[in-house]
């Protein structure tokens, strides 16, 4: 029966990486999947996570199954980033949380709880967006539809195309909205224009759902979360998938969460039954670790100071990469204009650069980025900037 199943392309990000480690150059480097490098060209585990996990296996007394949505703390600790401590939407219980593994996980039940569960099965996405976006809705059920977002003349929002895009959306459709950190453009709206979509969301009646999964990394915890708390504020109604692979380096123990926001507690409390559904027949239940190790930090006074200063650490690290990136390829004499890079946010730029170019900086230097020019600016690094300059040069 088997033979008969026909191969799939591989995936646009993940696929790069089995490439990248398949290569044998040793020069090589991987500007392709969103993980960060230190310094070192090392991904660390952050300190505050080496504290909590020591604490962790000292305090744990049992592996049984976390219930469907997974921790009580976890969920409060995840709706206090999203909204903020003294957020209206928690004080009037309006928010249910649940364990995700990791953002995609999410995106998926959000996906499925929209196509079963409410009146459209249409859901409006940047164009572009994060690669997978497209095939996890869809797999989910939903109609994917595009709107503009990013205007490759001046290398910044089109915001007269996303609005003019959303105008066409119907009420109840959802939007998808990257919460900062826009991947792949590392463009975000200012709060101006935060503004300004909530209110037309809240007008027309749209469902934002928000993928948030690099908080922290453009300016802050509390600033980047700035767009989908004017969100909160007007709209009643909305859904949040947010990771924590990034920002705490939990990558591979898959920490995510999907978050509902409802016009009360009495209708948050059914339509999350519904959620629970979902869960039970896809995973059943929620793994435990990388959760349990967020929850400890952040409910740690002292962890959660050290948290913030490690993401600041990162934060830094990617900025000073960035105007370092622009500087270097201006100094090699490079015609074209990179300073938009030093004014993008968070893990990834949108180069510019061409398929053509893409596949010489794989083919002949070993330089692994997506086909849609999207760089990792996160995984520069001092010893490895003047290779990729000096290829970026030459392909130019
Ligand atoms: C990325 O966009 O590189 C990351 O979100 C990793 C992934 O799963 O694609």
């Amino acid at each position: 029966m088997f033979e008969k199943v026909t191969a799939a392309p591989a995936d646009p990000i993940l696929g790069l990486t089995d490439a990248f480690r398949k290569d044998p150059r040793t020069d090589k480097i991987n500007l392709g999947v969103g993980i960060y490098k230190d310094e070192a060209g090392q991904t660390p585990v952050l300190r505050c996570v080496k504290k909590a996990e020591a604490r962790l296996v000292q305090e744990q007394t049992t592996k049984n199954y976390l219930s469907i949505e997974g921790t009580e703390a976890y969920g409060r600790v995840v709706q206090k980033l999203l909204f903020g401590a003294d957020s209206a939407v928690i004080g009037a219980n309006r928010a249910r949380t649940a364990q995700a593994p990791g953002g995609t996980g999410a995106l998926r039940i959000a996906g499925e709880f929209i196509a079963r569960q409410l009146d459209t099965n249409t859901i409006w996405v940047s164009n572009p967006t994060w690669a997978n976006h497209q095939k996890v809705f869809t797999t989910a059920g939903l109609e994917v539809k595009e709107y503009g977002y990013y205007d490759a003349a001046t290398k910044d929002l089109d915001f007269d195309a996303m609005l003019a895009d959303l105008s066409q959306a119907k009420a109840g459709d959802v939007v998808l909205l990257h919460g900062c950190c826009h991947n792949p453009t590392g463009i975000d709206p200012t709060a101006e224009q935060w503004a300004q979509l909530a209110r037309l969301s809240a007008e027309k009646g749209w469902l934002p759902l928000f993928d948030f999964a690099y908080q922290g990394f453009a300016r802050g915890v509390e600033e980047d979360a700035q767009g989908l708390r004017v969100f909160a504020e007007h709209n009643s109604e909305l859904l949040i998938a947010s990771s924590f692979s990034k920002n705490f380096g939990l990558y591979n123990e898959r920490v995510g969460a999907f978050t509902l926001v409802a016009t009360d507690a009495a209708v948050a409390d059914t339509a999350f039954s519904q959620i629970k559904g979902i869960i039970r027949a896809n995973y059943s239940n929620p793994p435990s670790h990388g959760a349990a190790v967020v929850a400890m930090v952040a409910e740690d006074e002292a962890l959660y100071q050290d948290w913030l200063a490690e993401l600041a650490e990162m934060r830094d690290r990617i900025q000073e990469m960035r105007t370092l990136f622009v500087e270097k390829l201006s100094a090699l004499g490079v015609d074209q204009d990179f300073s938009f890079i030093a004014r993008q946010n968070g893990m990834f730029s949108f180069s510019g650069l061409s398929k053509e170019q893409v596949a010489r900086l794989k083919d002949e230097f070993g330089i692994y980025i997506v086909g849609s020019g999207r760089i990792s600016v996160a995984g520069i690094t001092k010893a490895n900037i003047d290779a990729l300059c000096n290829a970026i040069a030459a392909v130019i």
